[in-house]
């Protein structure tokens, strides 16, 4: 269902939940690109004249209510790219949320604070879970799901809210699902899907269902140290799932006889440790087959930019997720570069594009690419992992 399926909403007091999960360092928002990208549904039913309750998490507070993790910031920023102020309720659904909701005019817009600072919105029990929405859905008379970045979660504000009352999927929801089918309805090909970030666990599942599907992966970032390994290299000290070894040796095979390309890093920048305090940045270029045991792979070599850049330039259809090397640190920052230029010069070239995941996205963002140099950058991280994965998401499933 569509925000037109809510009929007119003039009037009425409409609850959005939004996914304003976004990087802090103390109270700045380093990226307010999931804010932003809220703004079209907002602003919809604000025309519309409705009254728009947003919430949305931030963090992992655990049920309990912390300070660091107020959604103060966001209301703030929110109001500044609204042009409007956006009062923050001091909870979710209590006195202070019932008087806001009462005082709010057509058209005005309030945040709930962080839905997690409550211990239902994150329970396995379903009777608590739905107990706690009807208090939150009792402040609205219809609900837009528009965090598409949670709808992989069956949480209380998300999937129970959603079954209480009058639902729809908001501008940014459908605007997910449509690109990221894309990326798994019939691609035009060559399909390339760059897979990068830390830990390789967290991608089983997208990897095993790419390997009949996509016609190449290319992988980097820390997980790549898991596949090295898996081919007999040795990685020095660099991250390792060693029990994941034998499974990515198993991938490796499928993708062989399935025809699929598999593209790995021919040179690595490596570095004595993570760089930190006691540990000076002093980055060397080594191939990849030869790692010197004291070393750690921070970044793909400037050999494999090259490679990596080409391969996605001669894509139709480039899924990415996950950054190539520490992107946070200039001298680790090359791979992740190569990668998001060779999606900016496939899109020019005329190929779909689609960059997935927090930590890409934030990458893209933070390394000054220009966002309309890519098809689509998508605010989820886990939830368009899961979607590319095929998975059902119960966020989209209640909806429709
Ligand atoms: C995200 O950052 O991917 C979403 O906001 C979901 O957050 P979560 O992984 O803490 O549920």
């Amino acid at each position: 269902k569509t925000l037109k399926d809510l009929g007119d909403l003039k009037g009425k007091r409409v609850l959005v939940r939004a996914d304003f999960n976004v990087p802090l360092k103390g109270t700045t928002i380093t990226d307010d690109g999931r804010i932003r990208a809220a703004l079209p549904t907002i602003k919809n039913l604000r025309d519309q004249g409705a009254k728009v309750i947003v919430m949305a998490h931030l963090g992992r507070p655990k049920g309990k209510v912390v300070p660091e993790l107020s959604l103060a910031p966001v209301a703030q920023r929110l109001g500044e790219l609204l042009g409007t102020k956006v009062p923050l309720a001091k909870d979710t659904y209590g006195d202070d949320a019932q008087a806001k909701v009462a005082a709010m005019a057509d058209g005005d817009v309030i945040l709930l604070e962080n839905v997690r600072f409550n211990p239902e919105e994150t329970s396995k029990d379903d009777a608590e879970r739905s107990a706690y929405a009807k208090k939150i859905a009792a402040l609205g008379e219809a609900f837009v799901s528009d965090g598409f970045g949670v709808v992989h979660r069956a949480q209380g504000s998300d999937y129970d809210v959603a079954a209480d009352l009058p639902a729809a999927a908001g501008l940014l929801v459908q605007k997910e699902v449509d690109a990221l089918s894309r990326g798994t309805e019939n691609p035009s090909r060559p399909y390339t899907v760059i897979l990068g970030g830390s830990k390789v666990s967290d991608k089983l599942g997208v990897i095993e269902n790419l390997l009949d599907k996509a016609d190449r992966l290319v992988i980097g970032g820390g997980m790549v140290f898991t596949f090295l390994k898996a081919q007999g290299y040795e990685v020095g000290s660099s991250l390792l799932e060693e029990d994941q070894v034998d499974k990515v040796k198993g991938y490796i095979e499928t993708a062989r006889k399935n025809g699929v390309e598999l593209v790995f890093p021919t040179d690595v920048v490596v570095n004595k440790g993570f760089p930190s305090g006691d540990t000076p940045i002093d980055p060397k270029v080594v191939p990849a087959d030869a790692i010197p045991s004291d070393m750690m792979g921070l970044d793909i070599g400037p050999d494999s930019c090259k490679l990596f850049h080409d391969k996605i330039v001669d894509s139709k259809t480039v899924v990415w997720n996950g950054p190539m090397g520490v992107f946070e640190v200039p001298q680790f920052a090359e791979g992740t570069k190569a990668v998001a230029q060779g999606l900016v010069d496939a899109t020019a070239a005329g190929a779909f594009t689609i960059v997935g995941g927090g930590d890409s996205a934030s990458a893209v963002r933070n390394l000054h690419f220009p966002e309309d140099g890519f098809s689509h950058i998508s605010t989820g991280g886990g939830a368009s992992l899961e979607f590319l994965e095929g998975k059902e998401l119960p966020g989209l499933k209640v909806l429709e």
